[in-house]
């Protein structure tokens, strides 16, 4: 299971100092959050912001583009350090050369879908991505609450990757804490970002810990073992 702390929730005025607490607090990843002001109604920070914290440390980069023109950013990106690269279904016919440019780049390649969009939409697409973001909040800020409503979307991506032997892995994003957390691990996701939720917290190692013990208590493959 991987927790990913989102870089929005941190405090912007030490973004760098930030990276390394999360590190440092355990994190697998940093998921980073890039807004455009037009795909999303927020501006968050730039490929600038990735390559100054890059060299502090090694954790690995979950860059998400809620931007419409994410063709421009996917070089500038990849050369600031991202390790993966996730873009939204959203953007309709541009998904398969986008999919293509960011594996053309060395880079993972995650793809995302907002609530009000059908999972189905994602299906062409299963097969040529690394990581299938299903989002539980509608983009754009971080502290919303979490919609009950996607948790079949994620038991569907569950279904699909089972059903087709595939290995992207079942990221969530929004209004994931520890009860939330919970709930989609059960329905089968791995990869949790969180933003308020844990640097919100007095100690975010901490924060991190308990996020992980309720993640693999809720681990449908974990249960089948001890079953
Ligand atoms: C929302 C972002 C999320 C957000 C999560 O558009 O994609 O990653 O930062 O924040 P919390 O965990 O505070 O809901
Ligand atoms: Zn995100």
């Amino acid at each position: 299971m991987i927790i990913a702390p989102s870089l929005l929730a941190a405090n912007h005025a030490c973004f760098g100092k930030e990276a390394v607490r999360a590190t440092k607090a355990g994190a697998d990843w940093l998921h980073l959050d890039i807004m455009d002001g037009h795909f999303v109604p927020n501006i968050s920070f730039g490929p600038q912001v990735v390559k100054a914290i890059r060299p502090l440390t090694k954790i690995f980069f979950d860059v998400h583009l809620m931007c419409s023109k994410p063709q421009i950013l996917l070089e500038p990106f990849a050369q600031a350090g991202a390790d993966e690269i996730i873009i939204h279904v959203e953007l309709g016919e541009q998904v398969p050369s986008l999919i293509w440019k960011i594996k053309s780049l060395g880079k993972k390649v995650g793809l995302a879908v907002n609530p009000p969009t059908p999972i189905s939409l994602v299906q062409p697409h299963l097969d040529k991505i690394d990581l299938l973001l299903v989002m539980t909040v509608n983009p754009g800020f971080g502290g919303q609450s979490f919609i009950h409503e996607c948790l079949p979307k994620i038991q569907q991506a569950e279904a699909w990757r089972r059903e087709k032997q595939l290995r992207y892995r079942i990221e969530v994003d929004g209004g994931i804490n520890n009860q939330t957390a919970a709930e989609c691990a059960r329905a089968g996701a791995d990869t949790f970002v969180a933003g308020t939720s844990l640097f919100g917290q007095r100690s975010l190692k901490v924060a991190i810990n308990k996020m992980r013990k309720i993640i693999n208590a809720h681990d449908p493959a974990l249960a089948d073992l001890k079953a």
